[in-house]
């Protein structure tokens, strides 16, 4: 059961933008459908002159299930203004809708910032938002007044900065104005349910966990393939391309969940305390990168670009429990299909004589489509045969438990509204996680290509055998 949200205003920055339409507001209105959110007001801000029913036009198309009434009502609660981030009078303006809005409807002051932009924005947002004193520093428990401060946060989504540097100066801003729990750096990939699943599996089940290192693991791969382009995010992407897109963030979170040592707790801290620990451990020690075939007709791509939209990588972790293990990385903008996974590649079992073929057993974890996990073993083909045969054993998840659970930014903004950072990612991951991509250096060898629609640019056949990995499906 989840106890409703406080009474607040949301405040969406970057309101014009794809994010917004696609999954914010979607997510907030999922949030009121399920009763969750009951006093509030919404604003939207972005540098583009708009409207609130042009915004909700364009995020209609996301939402399923539209029960008219309630979009009506969402919508007529939702303001827009424009605000240039660097201009300091619209956030006069912002701050007056603000407080002439909270007035009106008996809120008590609790604000929910959600950086939806470019993030070379970031470190002047959070400047002027403390300046006008639109979001105060203030820490839980403290007292105004009397009685509890209001809470005010503010979410930063990824990327998180545009390399090292950039991050480290966005953390050092905001330690500079706000405190450390007032900050929630997202990574829409750990709210989805087999990612927050990847815990559990480990450290639930006496099966696996003692069998969770070098000695029994042969190899680790991380799949996470899209059938889309790069769309209408061709100013951005071209200047990110996929190591800075999803690599950095959504696969080493991924890399860092399954690699880390057994927390003190699965309490969020000891886990992010655990991600870093091994993050420290990880580098990148091989790489393949292509370009999808049309990419320089892309709206806003640079002439030339030499942006790679596919990766695949070779990390090597350098402790006790990983040493020796390689984990695969492999990821791609218009591939043949849209899925993410991970498969843990067991060693094969010493045991059987020779006449007895196994493969190997693997742990599949799919994140997406069809979330679950499988277990593949092997099992006898009938009768005096000496023959096996690979056997699954599955869990579906929405066989179990229906198809509605809830989508990552729904469970993320429902978290960030109640005050709970474990599925957020510290400062130090981050910066960790940066480090590791920087280390590569900047991409001038090769740059492969290949043809929309397939499973990648011919090389990576050639490349996986010298790595002696068979990619899983
Ligand atoms: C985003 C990237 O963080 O993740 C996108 O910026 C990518 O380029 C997306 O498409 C993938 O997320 P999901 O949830 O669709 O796998």
């Amino acid at each position: 059961m989840r106890l409703p949200i406080q009474d607040c205003t949301i405040v969406i920055m970057g309101a014009t933008g794809d994010l917004a339409k696609r999954k914010l507001i979607p997510a907030l209105y999922k949030l009121l459908a399920d009763g969750l959110l009951q006093k509030y007001v919404f604003v939207g801000t972005g540098r583009e002159d708009t409207t609130v029913e042009q915004i909700f036009e364009g995020a209609s198309r996301f939402v399923d299930h539209v029960d008219p009434a309630l979009w009506k009502q969402f919508q007529q609660n939702f303001y827009y203004v424009r605000v240039s981030f660097q201009q300091p009078s619209d956030y006069v303006a912002l701050k007056a809708l603000i407080e002439r809005e909270e007035a009106a409807r008996g809120l008590g002051g609790n604000r929910l910032f959600y950086l939806a932009t470019m993030p070379e924005h970031f470190s002047a947002i959070t400047q002027s938002l403390a300046d006008h004193k639109i979001v105060h520093h203030n820490t839980p428990g403290a007292v105004c007044e009397g009685k509890a401060c209001p809470w005010q946060r503010v979410v930063y989504e990824k990327p998180f900065g545009c390399n090292l540097e950039s991050a480290q100066e966005i953390n050092r801003k905001i330690a500079e104005v706000f405190s450390e729990q007032q900050a929630f750096r997202i990574d829409h990939y750990l709210g989805k349910e087999l990612v927050a699943n990847i815990a559990v599996i480990r450290f639930a089940n006496t099966v696996f966990e003692p069998l969770w290192n070098n000695l029994y693991i042969e190899s680790v791969q991380i799949v996470l393939k899209e059938k889309v382009g790069i769309e209408q995010r061709g100013a951005f992407y071209d200047q990110y391309g996929a190591l800075k897109d999803v690599v950095q963030n959504h696969m080493l979170q991924l890399v860092a969940l399954i690699g880390m040592e057994l927390p003190q707790s699965l309490e969020g801290e000891c886990i992010r305390d655990a991600k870093v620990a091994l993050l420290k451990k990880t580098s990148i020690i091989d790489a393949l990168f292509a370009q999808y075939e049309g990419y320089w007709q892309e709206a806003a791509v640079a002439e030339n670009s030499r942006t790679e939209t596919f990766a695949a990588l070779k990390l090597a972790i350098d402790n006790d429990r990983w040493r020796g293990v390689p984990f695969f990385l492999k990821t791609g903008k218009a591939l043949d299909e849209k899925s993410t996974s991970i498969h843990i590649t067991f060693r094969k079992s010493p045991h059987l004589r020779q006449e007895y073929v196994c493969e190997s057993n693997v742990l599949t974890i799919t994140i997406e489509p069809d979330d679950g996990f499988s277990l593949k073993l092997n099992g006898k083909m009938p009768g005096k045969s000496e023959q096996t045969t690979p056997v699954h054993m599955k869990f579906c998840h929405s066989c179990l438990f229906g198809p509605n659970t809830a989508q990552a930014y729904e469970v993320l903004l429902f978290d960030a509204l109640q005050g709970d950072q474990s599925v957020f990612v510290r400062f130090d991951e981050i910066e960790e996680s940066w480090k590791i991509v920087e280390a590569l250096g900047k991409n001038e060898g090769k740059l492969c290509s290949y043809v929309r629609g397939t499973s990648g640019p011919q090389e990576l056949e050639e490349w996986a055998e010298g790595h002696n990995v068979r990619w899983e499906r």
